[in-house]
């Protein structure tokens, strides 16, 4: 009876904390590499962005994409800790990103606003944030003109092309749909559909991959499609695809519409089966570059875009996802990916790479792998504790 007790005992665990990850210790690293990162940024001017050639931390001003990455991590550790601390670190990172709520220059307002102040508002229901929020939310959707159908990105591509769309701009549309629900607005909601429309449309090849960038003109007609961050023109830049299954993801999440379901399982095709995913399934920076610096962004973003996409998938698919996802969050909490305690400029993750092409930001830790990978941990701890899920 009692060997009995202990083989339910273990299966049960077995079910619930699978591989090497240890949440729990996942997160009190995180909190420690992270009070040592407010410790040496007293100035809430300067926020936390990555590591420079020469070692030293690089931080990059509010208008920068990156900004609200800080302060929804800090979200992440209050959620799992609860420990109030954290909400006031996180409560001021998040509030010092506030003036970009009118800053109709930027696409990346989703990333910049809702990444801190939408978990914010989730976690506290606090009044002001939603009023940021929505403010913001105008103002992203002042980047939408109807004639082309899509939110611009950039003002202008390689000097030539004055209406470019890249693929990560399908992590706007979360934020948008939010503040649908939020203000009743169908026209941030029509925004989103149109948008994620006219990218199923012309960003994809016949293999599922995605383009970086397409070039439109006024009437919405295709020019060019192009890389900035990709190998070539014609490769797949790993962080693209995560964005573009993180993307569509939510977009079956807010709206049940299953072409969307369908591109998302499409993407995960790509990169799943992709020969030149690494065992470790953390992507080379490209996926036509083998052998190259890693992204680990690009794992952490596919982790938990992934884990999300199991949960509506049927069992056979859903245990797939759940493995790879598992394999993506072991290897980055290995050594082989993991900083040591009190390295690495406080951040969590190394071998991330921002944009190599542009000899910028390769092989270094980066703000939003660390993000991605705090809440893919939190989805995957959610996902686990349901015993026998999968
Ligand atoms: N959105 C910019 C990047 O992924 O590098």
């Amino acid at each position: 009876m009692k060997i009995l007790t202990t083989l339910l005992v273990l299966f049960y665990f077995s079910q619930t904390v699978s591989g090497q990850i240890n949440v729990q210790k996942e997160f009190e690293f995180a909190a420690k590499q992270y009070e040592g990162m407010l410790a040496s940024h007293p100035d809430m001017t300067q926020f936390p962005q990555s590591t420079k050639p020469d070692g030293s931390a690089e931080n990059q001003p509010s208008d920068w994409w990156c900004s609200g990455f800080f302060g929804g991590s800090l979200w992440y550790i209050y959620e799992f800790t609860k420990d109030p601390k954290w909400k006031e670190a996180a409560e001021r990172w998040t509030m010092a990103v506030e003036k970009e709520k009118d800053n109709t220059k930027t696409h990346d307002l989703g990333f910049m606003l809702y990444c801190p102040f939408g978990n914010g508002y989730r976690l506290t229901h606090n009044g002001k944030y939603k009023d940021i929020l929505l403010t913001g939310a105008k103002s992203l959707a002042t980047r939408f003109d109807p004639k082309v159908g899509l939110i611009k990105s950039w003002e202008v591509f390689q000097k030539t092309y004055n209406y470019p769309v890249i693929i990560d701009n399908m992590m706007n549309l979360e934020f948008l749909l939010w503040a649908a629900k939020a203000s009743g607005n169908k026209d941030f909601y029509k925004i989103c559909i149109t948008h994620a429309d006219n990218t199923l449309k012309n960003h994809f090849r016949p293999d599922n991959s995605s383009y970086h960038v397409v070039c439109y003109g006024p009437n919405g007609e295709v020019l060019a499609r192009k890389s900035h961050q990709g190998a070539a023109d014609e490769s797949a830049w790993s962080r693209g695809q995560s964005w573009g299954l993180y993307g569509y993801t939510v977009m079956y999440r807010e709206t049940r519409d299953l072409k969307y379901l369908a591109q998302a399982n499409k993407i995960a095709s790509f990169i799943l089966n992709n020969p030149n995913l690494p065992a470790d399934k953390v992507p080379y920076w490209d996926y036509s570059r083998p052998g190259e610096v890693r992204d680990a962004s690009a794992a952490a973003i596919a982790a938990s875009a992934l884990l999300e996409l199991s949960q509506y998938s049927d069992s056979k698919q859903k245990r797939n996802y759940i493995a790879v996802a598992t394999k993506m969050l072991e290897s980055l909490s290995s050594q082989a990916y993991h900083a040591k305690s009190g390295e690495n400029n406080h951040f969590i993750l190394m071998h991330s790479t921002g944009h190599k092409p542009g000899n910028s930001e390769v092989d270094v830790p980066l703000v939003y792998a660390d993000y991605y990978y705090l809440e893919a941990l939190l989805r995957y701890q959610k996902i686990k504790q349901i015993p026998r899920s999968y």
